[in-house]
This record gives C-alpha cells, sequence and structure tokens, in this order.
C-alpha cells in the first residue's frame, strides 16, 4: 500500500497541523480511516458538510450534471447557474438581491471588499479583533490574529481592529474614509463568541447613519448550522452584503457574496474562471433543497440545545479544566483553562474528531444530519477526556 502519510510529508508545504490519520471515507457524520478505524466527525471539513458526507443527494446532481456539463465561462448563461441565483435571493435576508458566485470564502471576502470600496468611494474597513476571514491578502488585513498575519506583511493598508461586540469601541473608529463594517455573527476561528443582538442593531443604524457598508461574514456560521438558514436571521438584521462558503455546496468549493440593491459593482470588472460553475451550482442546488426539505435549521438547533443541555446535566461546566460551554445551534465551544490541543487528541484516539478555535477552545461543528446516538458519543468521550 502506498505510503500516503509519508507522500503528503515529502510533497507538501507544512502548512496544517497535521493529524496523523488518513482518512479515505465519508458517511453522514462518520468518517474511517485508512484502518478501518470509524470517527464522529465534528470537524466535518472545517464546517463544511452541514448536510453530511457524501450526501445521497449531492452525489447524485453531481453525477447527472458530470455529464451534462461540468463548466461554463461565466460569459454564458446557463441553467443550474440560473436555479441557484434563485435559490440564495430565496433563502437569504430579504433586501439581498444579486449575487457573485466565487470558489471559496476568503474570495467571496475579497469581492466585498471590493464591491465595499467602489459603492462608497471610501477606502477603509473596520473588523473585529478575534475575527478571521481567510488567507489572501485583503481577507488577511480583515484577520486580527497576528499569527496569521505577521509573516506576510505589509498587508492591504486601511484596516483596523476593535473589540468584537463592543459598540462604543467600534463607533469611535468610524471616520469620513470609512467603506465597511467586516464582522461575523459567531466568530469561530476566533472561539465560538456569539455577538448580541443589540449590538448589532445599533451596527446597522451607525452604517445607515454614515454611509458605510455592513459586510456580514457567515462563511462558517452560514447555512443552518446556527438554528437559522444563516446567523444574521436570529439578530433580524439585514446585511448589506453577505459572505457565504464552506457548506453551500455539500463539499464542493465554491463561495458568494449575496449584495443588497445599494451596492454596486463595476460593469465587467470582477470575475473569476470557476465562479459559478454547472458542477458546483448543481451540488449547490441539492444541498439548498435537501436543508430546506429535511428542516436543517430546526435540526440544528433541536441537536444544539440537546449537545449543550446533555453536556451541563454530565457537569461539564463543573469540571475543574472547563470555563465555559457557549453555543448557537450545533456550533458549540468548549472553553478550557488551558490549552486544547492534548485533549483534542485524545478525542481523535476515542474516535471524536473535533477542532481547536484559538489556543484553548474545543470547537464541535458536526454535520447537522448527525443522530442523537451520534451526539451521545461524543457527549461521553468529552467528558471522559475532560475529566
Ligand atoms: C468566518 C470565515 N470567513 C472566511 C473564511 C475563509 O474561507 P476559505 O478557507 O474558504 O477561504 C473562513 C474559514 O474558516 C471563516 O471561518
Amino acid at each position: 500500500m502506498t505510503d500516503n502519510i509519508g507522500l503528503e510529508e515529502e510533497h507538501e508545504f507544512d502548512v496544517y497541523p497535521k493529524r496523523g490519520i488518513v482518512l479515505v471515507k465519508g458517511k453522514n457524520a462518520k468518517v474511517w480511516d485508512d484502518k478501518g478505524k470509524e470517527y464522529i466527525d465534528c470537524v466535518a471539513g472545517h464546517g463544511v458538510v452541514n448536510i453530511g458526507h457524501c450526501n445521497d443527494k449531492v452525489v447524485e446532481a453531481i453525477h447527472e450534471q458530470a455529464q451534462k456539463l461540468i463548466t461554463c465561462s461565466g460569459i454564458f448563461y446557463n441553467d443550474a447557474r440560473a436555479l441557484l441565483y434563485k435559490k440564495l435571493v430565496e433563502i437569504s435576508p430579504d433586501n439581498l438581491k444579486s449575487s457573485f458566485l466565487c470558489n471559496s470564502g476568503a474570495e467571496a471576502v475579497e469581492a466585498a471588499i471590493k464591491f465595499a470600496r467602489y459603492t462608497t468611494k471610501k477606502t477603509d474597513f473596520i473588523c473585529a479583533m478575534r475575527g478571521f476571514h481567510g488567507r489572501t491578502f485583503g481577507a488577511l488585513s480583515a484577520t486580527a490574529n497576528p499569527k496569521y498575519r505577521d509573516d506576510f506583511k505589509p498587508l492591504v493598508p486601511g484596516f483596523a481592529h476593535v473589540p468584537f461586540n463592543n459598540f462604543e469601541k467600534l463607533k469611535e473608529k468610524v471616520n469620513e474614509n470609512t467603506a465597511g463594517i467586516l464582522i461575523e455573527i459567531v466568530q469561530g476561528e476566533g472561539g465560538v463568541h456569539v455577538g448580541d443582538k443589540e449590538y448589532f442593531k445599533q451596527v446597522r443604524e451607525l452604517c445607515d447613519e454614515k454611509g458605510v457598508m455592513l459586510i456580514i461574514d457567515e462563511v462558517q456560521s452560514g447555512f443552518c448550522r446556527t438554528g437559522k438558514m444563516f446567523a444574521c436571521q436570529h439578530m433580524e438584521l439585514e446585511p448589506d452584503i453577505l459572505c457565504i462558503a464552506k457548506s453551500i455546496a455539500g463539499g464542493i468549493p465554491m463561495g458568494a457574496v449575496l449584495c443588497s440593491d445599494k451596492v454596486e459593482v463595476p460593469k465587467q470588472k470582477h470575475g473569476t474562471t470557476f465562479g459559478g460553475n454547472p458542477l458546483a451550482c448543481a451540488a449547490a442546488n441539492a444541498a439548498i433543497d435537501f436543508m430546506l426539505e429535511n428542516k436543517l435549521d430546526k435540526q440544528a438547533e433541536e441537536k444544539g440545545k440537546y449537545l449543550f443541555n446533555k453536556l451541563r446535566e454530565a457537569g461539564i461546566d463543573k469540571l475543574e479544566k472547563v470555563r465555559e460551554v457557549r453555543h448557537l445551534g450545533l456550533f458549540l465551544g468548549i472553553e478550557l483553562k488551558e490549552k486544547s490541543r492534548e485533549y483534542i487528541e485524545k478525542l481523535m484516539e476515542l474516535g471524536v474528531l473535533a477542532l481547536p478555535a484559538g489556543a484553548t477552545v474545543i470547537r464541535l461543528l458536526p454535520p447537522l444530519t448527525i443522530s442523537y446516538e451520534g451526539l451521545d458519543f461524543v457527549i461521553d468521550k468529552l467528558i471522559k477526556v475532560l475529566r
């Protein structure tokens, strides 16, 4: 058998903190390694497979579309793409009417930055400390953590960072150059912190008053993860620009920016070769249909509550190592009083894949289709490891 670990180590740059297993198969909330060991997957491709690994509807849609047309330049119209545009308008906040399709979260954020600059004719952005928006230069400039930024300076000028969920600090920073405020509703990489409804309401009013674009990054929190199709819907918030990606197409790479009619985009001055390709669009159409037909938002809400309540009943917040448990829907973070990595490794040995978020948080992003039995397994192993 080929030594997959050896090959990757020899030929891949060491950019990812690797775990020592080779995943070869997935179905719903389970994945298997090359030795046949089974895991409950609360990494889910970093929050990509909200509808479960190898979802039958998506597999079927990809198969069908692959036999018809895989690629189609944006200079031509396409049936799968047209349908996706319609679906995106139907599921997003009412004011969002137009989309740009791309291939990743970072690319969605890049587009949002360009569109906000063009619309406002202003240059600067205010983002949040602990926020994460991606690794390309614009998205990285919006990202606060020096760990990601410092080796790549100089970054794009004009980005400032203020404490998350603190309206006064944000307001102080807004000036005549501010083109956009770019924030998450739930800071994912930053440790699973949920902003307050009142905060977002004030931010919305400030943006209206000052002619600033409100850009909400829901790359991680979108598509039912938090118990609503988009987390901004918990806040009754209508952003000017919504950035989405990750689980939009059931695991096929895709990103999108959804815009209100306030947003102006220069004619024929933005684009990407693969954006809106029929294969990804067909996968996204099937993924979105699955979410709606299976009321995945409600499932996430109920399973999120179940996970949170069961963890509390098991006494998680009384454990010496645990500082706090936070969640919105099935987006859950357990903040420890020490580094989380060792516990994440122990969980893996016991058959649960989990993510860090910052140094001290264990983050769980299971497929929203996970069974209650699967959740019980995760709860049991978490308590074992943290006790
Ligand atoms: C909130 C948020 N924005 C943007 C990104 C970047 O997305 P991508 O990795 O697809 O470029 C991420 C990735 O984790 C994210 O969580």
